[in-house]
């Protein structure tokens, strides 16, 4: 059966079907995945059997992988995957379920607020993809939103408004929002916080979207509450029903998303039982804005 794909909502996500990108693909298959992704925004893949090579192998595809120095409180000797992947999971290096108290959970529950993944980085990345290993029983939907339906739906005063704004992003300011404020010196450091355009042009198709995520916390040349408000007021509007798509894990489901144009958010479930989602990320090309000049 040739590739296919199927929009799923009125506005974009698309599942794929026909292919095995469990195995190397070719550079045309590559070619239509990347136009689906720039068309979709959130491609979904069934009954993919990864290992992590494997995951990493066809994420290259399509850029380098990202380095995750900077993006979390882990520290190596704890790492439960290897370097090149993102464990998503709540669980432990030894497999189990980390205790409901333990600070690592507790700093990944970050991942149950919309946003966009790495956008605390100053080049930000471009797509993520999420591989379903083991499901948990309970909730742990995954929930994307179309950041490009969002920003065309906006009326003209407001994108007058915003359409030159530059955000703050940083792991505190999405951590502190969930009373997560207790960083050593070093985390600090680590989680500085990165310019970000709050209204981004796609590299190819040309749309405009949102740059919204619960890591952007500032406006320049903004009060912070009035910085705050607005983000809150456009993430509520970017997050309406209309524009989101749920995704319900199946074991061995691959999601990618794009980053540039997308915002996610994970949603709850049985903490006490394994949830295994493994993510790989491929790094962007560009900042979206000059950052401050090193002090
Ligand atoms: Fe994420």
């Amino acid at each position: 059966m040739p590739t296919a794909i199927r929009q799923i909502t009125p506005v974009f996500a698309g599942e794929v079907s026909g292919i095995d990108i469990t195995k190397p693909i070719t550079k045309d298959e590559v070619s239509a995945i990347e136009a689906g992704m720039d068309k979709y925004a959130v491609l979904v893949f069934r009954d993919q059997r990864f290992t992590d090579e494997e995951q990493m192998a066809f994420s290259q595809n399509f850029g380098a992988i990202e380095n995750a120095h900077g993006g979390n409180i882990t520290k190596p000797e704890n790492k439960r995957l290897a370097s090149g992947m993102n464990d998503v999971s709540n669980l432990g290096k030894d497999g189990k379920p980390l205790p409901l108290d333990s600070r690592q959970r507790m700093f990944n529950l970050g991942n149950m607020l919309w946003h966009s993944d790495s956008s605390f980085r100053a080049i930000p990345a471009k797509y993520s993809l999420l591989s379903a290993r083991v499901v948990n029983p309970k909730g742990g939907d995954t929930e994307f939103a179309d950041m490009r339906a969002a920003y065309d739906a906006l009326d003209e005063a407001t994108k007058r408004e915003i359409d030159n704004l530059v955000c703050e992003h940083s792991l505190m300011y999405s951590r502190g929002s969930l009373g997560f404020g207790e960083f050593s010196e070093e985390e600090k450091q680590m989680f500085k916080p990165v310019r970000q355009r709050l209204v981004r042009t796609h590299p190819v198709t040309g749309r405009k979207s949102l740059y919204l995520s619960s890591h952007a916390g500032a406006i320049l040349g903004m009060p912070m509450p009035y910085a705050r408000i607005l983000l809150r007021d456009l993430t509520e509007h970017a997050t309406q029903p209309r524009f989101v798509y749920a995704h319900k894990w199946k074991p061995f489901d691959l999601v990618i998303w794009d980053n540039r144009q997308t915002m996610h958010r994970g949603r709850r479930y049985d903490e006490t039982q394994a949830r295994d989602v493994r993510r790989t990320t491929v790094a962007g090309d560009a900042p979206t804005v000059a950052q401050q000049a090193a002090e």
